[in-house]
């Protein structure tokens, strides 16, 4: 899909050509002279175009205009988060016509203004072909975003820019998300990473089974056991900044499918477990985005990423592993493998002596009844990446919580045969997955992100989200900006 930002008052929108012109009116529009604004007024005053947000009337063939379809979408006050919900719908409604050109008339650019139409266009029109030859491919190719006055063009052209990275990140967080373990690997999620290694800026290193026991790395390659797909650990480095400034580094969990282990889930629902990988999507779907924005910022994603299946030879409930830290931990349940495989990659990301790390993981089915599927869980023991990370998130439209991380709630890690057991009760579980995987964490500033919730929907709306790409692009672009102005 192909973005343009455009200058295009009402008035030339008019003559614009496109298979649908999409307006989106504000509660306090001020008509023109132009055709799309008596349009406007008239269907208000007869009641057609109702002011409630994301309500939309449709037009064939209005009479002196060039566009053959018209679609005129109410806005509300026009925050971002109805911008969204307005294109959306209007996205939606012209999806039967598939058009191939869309053109979007906005009252403002403002960045999340831009971000969340860019976005909603993307999500709306998304169609999901790999391992569905039958599904028609979306047939639109060209979106323009067009803004009033040449001056609001001009100022939006570097948000333009972050909104347009944002749709390729997320959609490649997306597309790995939706396919089928037997289409995304271990192997499969490396290629992705070695394929965006060769762009500029990007660097990959891919670390097999024999590598990752030599690290030491006993908890990670304990979970990867009861397979046949062979683990892969990824590493990847953005470096847009001098050697001498310290990396951001992402964590993402790859669990490419997750059984549950001898542990075994029940079957209902477990087709949803192809996207217990959608953390380390998300990573790899942040460096699609750097790739095109190229910020003078260093980033180092790791994804350790291999299946958690039962087998003779799989990790058993209470066998005690030893991680590379050193602690050992007591596999009180092999279906909590999400931590067991993060720990280590943790304890690896010290090395890169990071300014902050930051671990996503489909962590918990607790994170989703404590939060639903609107915010991400969100835990720090600093203060300060805690709210960076949470205004991040309000900014991009891509919203998580704080949780708490007293030393209390570690109380039932405790184990008898080990350093740390892997599971407590099931009081409190998304934090006490936290509270384990903290003890990893301890020499640099971290956070947690427990997307369990957020980053894929169930039922007849199927599909990963891309979640929390918006998130994490938005945080470490701030924390650029506000480098530079110091
Ligand atoms: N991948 C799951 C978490 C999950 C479950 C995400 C449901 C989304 C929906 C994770 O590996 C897991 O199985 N966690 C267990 C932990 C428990 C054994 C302590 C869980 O949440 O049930
Ligand atoms: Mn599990
Ligand atoms: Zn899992």
């Amino acid at each position: 899909m192909n973005f343009e930002l455009k200058t295009l008052d009402l008035k030339a929108a008019t003559s614009h050509a496109s298979d649908a012109l999409i307006v989106l009116v504000a509660a306090d529009f001020k008509p023109a002279t132009d055709a799309v604004s008596r349009l406007i007024t008239e269907a208000r005053a007869s009641g057609d175009l109702d002011a409630t947000p994301a309500k939309l009337l449709s037009i064939w063939r209005a009479p002196g205009l060039a566009a053959p379809r018209v679609v005129l979408v109410s806005v509300g006050e026009g925050s971002a988060r109805l911008v969204r919900q307005a294109v959306s719908a209007a996205v939606t409604t012209l999806k039967a016509v598939a058009p191939k050109k869309i053109t979007i008339c906005l009252p403002d650019g403002t960045q999340q203004r831009l971000q969340a139409a860019a976005q909603a266009v993307a999500d709306a029109s998304y169609v999901y072909t790999t391992t569905k030859p039958s599904a028609k491919a979306a047939a639109l190719k060209r979106v323009v975003l067009a803004l009033p006055t040449a001056e609001k063009t001009k100022n939006a052209k570097p948000d333009f820019e972050l909104a347009r990275a944002q749709v390729a990140g997320v959609s490649l967080a997306k597309e790995w998300g939706n396919r089928p373990a037997n289409y995304a690997t271990p192997t499969h999620l490396a290629q992705v990473a070695k394929d965006l290694g060769k762009k500029s800026g990007i660097h990959c290193q891919v670390l097999g089974p024999k590598e990752i026991e030599k690290l030491g790395m006993g908890s990670f390659a304990a979970v990867a056991r009861g397979s046949v797909e062979p683990l892969r650990f990824i590493v990847l480095q953005y470096s847009g900044a001098a050697k001498s400034v310290a990396p951001t580094v992402l964590v993402g969990k790859g669990i490419t499918f997750d059984t549950g282990g001898i542990s075994l889930k029940p079957g209902p629902g477990m087709d949803e477990m192809k996207f217990d990988m959608c953390g380390a999507a998300s990573v790899l779907g942040t460096f699609e985005a750097l790739s095109h924005l190229k910020p003078a910022i260093n980033v180092v994603g790791l994804i350790p990423t291999c299946e958690n299946m039962p087998d003779g030879t799989a990790l058993k409930p209470g066998d005690v592993v030893t991680s590379m830290s050193g602690q050992t931990i007591e596999v009180l349940n092999t279906d909590a493998e999400g931590r067991l495989i993060l720990c280590d990659a943790l304890t690896y990301a010290a090395r890169f002596k990071p300014r902050a790390v930051i671990d996503i993981a489909t962590l918990t089915g607790a994170c989703v009844i404590s939060l639903g599927h609107v915010r991400s869980g969100l835990f720090s023991p600093s203060d300060d990446l805690a709210n960076a990370l949470f205004a991040a998130g309000e900014a991009a439209l891509d919203p998580c919580w704080r949780l708490p991380l007293d030393e209390e709630y570690a109380e039932g890690l405790k184990s008898n045969f080990a350093d740390v057991a892997n599971v407590a009760g099931r009081e409190g579980g998304s934090i006490t997955a936290a509270k384990f995987l903290q003890r990893f964490a301890k020499d640099y500033p971290w956070a947690h992100l427990d997307i369990a919730g957020s980053a894929w929907k169930s039922g007849a709306a199927k599909g990963a989200t891309g979640r929390p790409v918006g998130l994490l692009l938005q945080y470490l672009l701030t924390t650029q900006a506000k480098k530079k102005a110091a």
